[in-house]
């Protein structure tokens, strides 16, 4: 059986017709989200409902026929599952307790069927996706979950968490090491229930100093690539390292990721001569230019398509679309991308 263009192109294979998906694509942006997440009352109500957690991951392949479905969970199941309180409070963001600048991990009792519920999702899905579309699974980078488990709740820079890390060496040190073993067996236990692939998100991985990068964002997805990989070769992985800049190639260097996420910030001209020419790229439309649509968004479009033409890539945003991004522009950049307007 042949494997969904996605796949193959995680794997390295190029072809003309970009595969696209949109990191967030499951999500606020559409009506039949809200609506099922209103019924189930809140976002967690629905990330532990295995049936609707499915019905929510097939919700944009069925309006739009994505190439890639992305599991409906979020980054931090993991410190929920490791025993820290989590909440998500309306138009605030993510609240986790206690954190850990004033509390301390060994004093967290985990609570492992919570990945639990995550596998039976999975299980769903698979069973009713067609082979065209590649499934991935995901986890956040262990620097970015535990910038939440620290600080208890997102920051702009994540200055206490980075000064807590050299204050705390040893301890944040334990924290990530902690977060890596849960973080494979979490991502085998999918790849086990049927993701294809799966993708690392490092969202906050561009607010480190380099000798902190190579420590906390490097270190830590290279041990997780390395174990995955003995257990499960075949599964490729995406590495997406949001804000990393100009140690984009080392990163892909040393964690040995099959693929690279780019966020919007990288120009697609650095990374083409920057980045190894097998190396598959995912990106990197500026969400904003999604929403703005227009002219701006057709331009900008052409041009990622232009540049990555010689190389393995996958069509996405740089971070994940925005809540009010109208529908009729995701349709529109389908077109664009896959050229059958
Ligand atoms: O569609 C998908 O991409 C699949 C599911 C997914 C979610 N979150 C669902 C979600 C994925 C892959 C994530 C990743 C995630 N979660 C990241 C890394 C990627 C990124 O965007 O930087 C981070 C940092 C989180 C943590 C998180 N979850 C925050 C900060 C928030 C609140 C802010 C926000 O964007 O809403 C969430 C909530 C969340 N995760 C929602 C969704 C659909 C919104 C919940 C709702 O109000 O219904």
């Amino acid at each position: 059986m042949t494997e969904p263009l996605l796949l193959k192109t995680i794997r390295g294979e190029h072809s003309d017709v970009r595969p696209i998906w949109l990191m967030r694509q499951a999500g606020r942006y559409l009506p039949e989200y809200r609506a099922l997440r209103a019924e189930k009352g809140g976002f967690l109500d629905l990330v532990y409902d295995a049936e609707a957690a499915a019905e929510v991951t097939l919700q944009p392949i069925r309006r739009f026929g994505f190439d890639g479905a992305i599991l409906f969970s979020d980054i931090l199941i993991i410190p929920h599952a490791m025993g820290q309180n989590l909440e998500f409070l309306a138009g605030e963001g993510p609240r986790l307790s206690p954190r850990l600048l004033d509390s301390r991990l060994n004093a967290l009792e985990a609570v492992p069927q919570r990945l639990e519920a995550v596998y039976r999702t999975v299980t769903r899905v698979a069973a009713e996706l067609g082979p065209e579309t590649c499934f991935l699974g995901f986890a956040g980078s262990p620097w970015t979950v535990a910038t939440y488990m620290v600080n208890g709740e997102g920051s702009r820079d994540q200055a206490a968490v980075r000064q807590y890390a050299y204050m705390n060496e040893a301890a944040f040190g334990e924290l990530i090491q902690r977060i890596i073993d849960l973080s494979v067996e979490y991502l085998s236990g999918q790849i086990k229930a049927g993701v294809h692939a799966v993708q690392l998100f490092d969202s906050w991985a561009g607010s480190l100093s380099p000798a902190q990068f190579e420590k906390w964002v490097i270190a830590p997805n290279a041990e997780i690539v390395a174990k995955l990989r003995g257990l499960h070769p075949d599964t490729p992985i995406i590495g997406f390292p949001k804000g990393a800049g100009e140690k984009l190639p080392a990163y892909a260097r040393e964690t040995g990721v099959d693929a690279l996420g780019l966020d919007e910030t990288i120009d697609p001209h650095w990374a083409a001569a920057n980045l190894p020419k097998y190396l598959p790229v995912q990106g990197n439309l500026d969400p904003l230019a999604l929403m703005a649509g227009g002219e701006s968004l057709q331009k900008a479009v052409q041009e990622i398509l232009d540049i990555f033409s010689d190389r393995p890539h996958i069509f996405n945003l740089g971070h994940g679309i925005l809540q009010h991004t109208p529908i009729a522009h995701v349709e529109k950049l389908l077109t664009l991308v896959r050229g059958d307007n």
